[in-house]
């Protein structure tokens, strides 16, 4: 039986929940056909809300959070996967109500793993995590639509959270003219460094407005925020523009009219990077294993090890995460 040590969280009392980190067992573990020696996990918003006991992500406790990993395989019962591979696992259950990358072991389906893009060293693939897939997958639906750089500006909201700021700078290595809107005037220099030409103030977007539409700014937009925002950017879109919808940090719910839709063509495009088949999130890490890897990757990213996994998810709660956190389990 072999132990190892993991940040779960518990509920201590009606709805009180408490993480810390602990010794388990592998034999506690969920079925699957590999077992994985964590090497890296990361934060995203969707563990923090895990962490502090939405029930919307995890139906149980105790529980592990970690929606992504990258590890080693310790022990397979599919020849495709041979001991010793690393690996990469994001989303599908990871980390909701199945054991996650905060722990030292994770046993899955063979079907949730995809190998490292060649080119990506182990810790590189969890500064980007999640997060970097998602803003991937957000550039990629804008491209898909026909976005092209002398459309004009492109605008990403909750710019220093994970996905925005990554958004950033693969927009910026694409040669687009990114605008950044955030709530935090102190990461102006460090959004400029991710490549963003112009910061705007989020509050510009925040609030609810009785126009029908507003300005024809945004050729394009990445969206994480939801709400009164979404709606705003939707209103600002350029005749045939397009937003790529991934977050809800502000609401999940938020207003429309079809008036955008019907008088400027304009197109709302869902994003999820969790249920999408392993094949397509392959096709997205090799681009940014590639064409759309992102510098400056170290400065935006902040690593640490399970004893301060509580003050990091306490700052994601909070809106006041600037870039990603990287997980070490090796710490
Ligand atoms: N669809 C998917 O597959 C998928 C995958 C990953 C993440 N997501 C979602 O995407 C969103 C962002 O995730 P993340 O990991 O990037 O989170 P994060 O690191 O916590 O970043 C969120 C950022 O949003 C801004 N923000 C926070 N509260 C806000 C508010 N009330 N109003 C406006 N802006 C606010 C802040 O940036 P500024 O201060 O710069 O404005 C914050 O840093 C979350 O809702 C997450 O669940 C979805």
């Amino acid at each position: 039986m072999s132990q190892y040590k993991a940040y779960e969280v518990v509920e201590v009392t009606d709805k009180q929940y408490q993480g810390s980190v602990v010794e388990k067992s592998e034999d506690d573990l969920s079925d699957g056909e590999l077992l994985i020696e964590v090497l890296y996990s990361s934060l995203n918003y969707k563990d923090a809300l895990s962490a502090s006991g939405n029930r919307g992500v995890t139906r149980h406790y105790p529980h592990v959070p970690g929606i992504d990993a990258v590890g080693t395989i310790l022990d397979s019962e599919n020849p495709q996967f041979p001991k010793g591979q690393v690996v990469l696992v994001t989303g599908y259950d990871l980390g909701m109500n199945t054991s996650g990358g905060f722990g030292q072991r994770i046993r899955v389906p063979a079907s949730w793993a995809a190998s490292l893009p060649s080119g990506m060293d182990p810790a590189t693939s969890m500064r980007l995590g999640t997060a970097g897939l998602t803003a991937g997958l957000c550039v990629d639906a804008l491209l898909k639509n026909g976005l092209q750089v002398d459309h004009g500006e492109v605008l990403v909201t909750g710019s220093t959270g994970g996905v925005g700021i990554i958004a950033v700078g693969i927009l910026a290595k694409l040669g687009f003219q990114v605008v950044a809107s955030t709530g935090k005037p102190e990461a102006v220099q460090l959004l400029k460094t991710m490549g963003a030409s112009e910061i705007i103030d989020r509050h510009e977007f925040g609030e609810p407005s009785s126009r029908p539409l507003l300005a024809e700014r945004w050729a394009a937009a990445v969206d994480v925020v939801g709400g009164d925002t979404l709606f705003n950017v939707i209103k600002g879109l350029k005749y045939g523009g397009s937003v790529a919808a991934c977050g809800l940090v502000q609401s999940p719910m938020f207003q429309a009219s079809v008036l955008p839709f019907i008088l400027r063509g304009v197109n709302l495009l869902g994003v999820d990077s969790v249920e999408l088949p392993l094949i397509e999130k392959e096709r997205i890490w090799s681009k940014l294993a590639g064409d759309w890897k992102v510098g400056a990757l170290d400065q935006v990213c902040t690593e640490i090890g399970l004893d301060q996994l509580e003050a990091s998810l306490a700052t994601i709660l909070s809106g006041g995460a600037i870039g990603r956190f990287l997980l070490n389990l090796q710490r």
